[in-house]
């Protein structure tokens, strides 16, 4: 064979591999409103960067009839490049390619990939679209999806993973994805389940859409599995690229941080009123997180679930930090156990990758209830408290308004080791609110009063002259500060940068034992 004929042999395999599972899949795949594989990456990656490695690679299944289908790739796109210029990881998984399904040598692609990440210290985006482990390979597939989850969790913690949910995924193709710190899913096109719709009918005989299922709602809002939901692939794909610009390559890294600003120390008397008087009535949290955040851009997660608890991302005189925050509008504020749950993972989150945590408090404790109480309250409550006291990022806390209870010491309190913890004048914080506390103090001088309203209604005035205010914390160093509002920025600015360098370290140990 003459150099032409073999430089010509190389363009057609690039040309077979670029061609997945064919142009009349890649049309179907176009007509579900579903970029391909390839399409995905260019969009992700900043143009011109990826670097694709395997692309010849196929599978050694010769079982069904496979011998004969050998597809160039064998349904995954693998590789590196960048985004904004950091450097990250990728595989797409290509569903035109035997629904994207899983066999073992597509294991052994992304293992590879993972294992570089591992060893360069980089992060690594998922891009999914895949049936699930592939039926024609058996245990092969099987392994093959037990040397990623492997790998998922040795990496959890010292590079950030993350997933798209770009199709339908089911079985192993959803457990790789809830092993990584952040899932993103697309509306109408993606699903998630570990068993789909007609599975479930034949098993239990219960009738369910794909979309109730496991559709990107679903996820988002009931069972909080997913983070993000996105209208469409392009904005999946915007989603991924702004989280990368929030979060280090790895856990020795601190994260991209922008230069300082110059309106870091401007007061805003706005904030002065935004907090009502009438401690019952709600605010949104989330108009004070704009307020205080540089360029009022608050990148918010999990918006969908739990909505009496905020998180999200955004940046402070430049550098990134995580933001965790009750919200009055919902539950007024109370801690549930799926708020427990998601601001515990991402205070974990942000703890492992050097990402500190402001954390906004008006929480009027933890909801009340046989619901709550049978499905584990006290356990998963726990997770936010171990969270909060395990962390050893700079802590900065603000309370804004109620600290009732132990949702007091939950909420990154000055005893769970918080750097900087600030009061506005307008804080109440005590053992449970003023109403509670009269009706069980005092009882019995209620019972005897001649007119039990009045006596109740002085009482509640005491209760609320002594406690609810910020002052005997204060006097006792609880508190480091009590804040104008309208200072809000300056001062977490300050104690930001007064952190930067902090230090801190728990006990040696294998791994603590988080109630799970
Ligand atoms: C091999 C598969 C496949 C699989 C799909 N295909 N899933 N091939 N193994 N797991 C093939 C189909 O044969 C078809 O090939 C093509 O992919 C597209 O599939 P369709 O069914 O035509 O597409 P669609 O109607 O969109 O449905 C997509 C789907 C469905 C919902 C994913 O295919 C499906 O339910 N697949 C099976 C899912 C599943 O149960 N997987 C195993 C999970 S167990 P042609 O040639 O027609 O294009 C598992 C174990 C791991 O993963 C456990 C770890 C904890």
């Amino acid at each position: 064979m003459s150099d032409v004929n073999k430089l010509d042999l190389l363009k057609e395999k690039h040309r077979l591999a670029e061609l997945g599972g064919g142009q009349s899949r890649i049309e179907r795949q176009h007509a579900a409103g579903k970029y391909t594989a390839r399409e995905r990456i260019e969009r992700l990656l900043d143009q011109g960067t990826f670097v694709e490695l395997d692309k010849f690679k196929t599978h050694r299944c010769a079982d069904f009839g496979m011998w004969e289908k050998k597809i160039y790739g064998d349904g995954v796109v693998t590789g590196y490049g960048t985004i904004d210029g950091r450097q990250v990881f990728v595989f797409a998984q290509d569903f035109t390619v035997f629904g994207g399904s899983l066999s073992g040598a597509y294991a052994e692609k992304i293992c590879k990939i993972m294992d570089l990440a591992m060893k360069t210290g980089c992060p690594v985006i998922g891009l999914n679209d895949s049936g699930g482990a592939r039926i024609q390979e058996g245990v092969v597939s099987l392994a093959g999806y037990a040397d990623i989850f492997l790998r998922n969790t040795l990496a959890s913690g010292v590079i950030p993973q993350l997933s798209a949910v770009m199709g339908p995924c089911a079985g192993g193709a959803v457990y790789s994805p809830a092993i990584t710190d952040f899932i993103v899913m697309v509306e109408h096109t993606s699903y998630m389940f570990i068993t789909g719709p007609e599975v479930i009918k034949t098993v239990t005989h219960e009738e369910v859409t794909k979309e109730e299922l496991g559709g990107a709602m679903a996820h988002n809002s009931k069972s909080g599995v997913a983070h993000f939901s996105a209208h469409d692939e392009d904005h999946c794909l915007d989603i991924l690229r702004e989280l990368v610009g929030f979060i280090p390559p790895n856990n020795a890294s601190d994260p991209p941080a922008l230069p300082p600003r110059d309106d870091w120390n401007k007061p805003d008397p706005g904030l002065d009123t935004i907090v009502p008087d009438n401690p019952n009535k709600p605010y949104d949290i989330k108009d004070v997180i704009k307020r205080v955040v540089d360029d009022g851009y608050f990148f918010e997660v999990h918006e969908h679930f739990a909505k009496n608890i905020v998180i999200g991302f955004a940046r402070f005189n430049g550098r990134p930090a995580g933001i965790v925050a009750n919200q009055p509008i919902y539950l007024a504020g109370c801690l549930d156990i799926d708020a427990s749950i998601k601001g515990a993972r991402f205070v974990r989150f942000c703890d492992a990758f050097n990402i500190p945590l402001v954390t906004l408090v008006d929480v009027p404790g933890f909801l009340p209830g046989t619901g709550q109480e049978f499905a584990g309250i006290i356990k998963h409550g726990a997770k936010l408290l171990y969270a909060f006291a395990e962390a050893t990022v700079p802590k900065v806390t603000l309370i804004t308004r109620k600290a009732y209870g132990g949702a007091y010491d939950v909420m990154a309190s000055k005893h769970v080791r918080a750097d900087i913890n600030y009061a506005y004048p307008t804080a109440e914080i005590a053992v449970m609110g003023p109403d509670g506390a009269v009706n069980i103090v005092f009882r019995n001088e209620l019972a005897e009063a001649t007119d039990q309203v009045l006596e109740h209604k002085r009482l509640v005035e005491d209760y609320r002259e002594k406690f609810a205010n910020p002052y005997v914390a204060a006097e006792l160093g609880y508190v480091d500060e009590v804040i104008l509002p309208a200072q809000t920025r300056e001062k977490i600015c300050r104690a930001l940068e007064m952190l930067k360098d902090k230090q801190e370290t728990n006990p040696p140990k294998k791994h603590g034992n988080i109630p799970l």
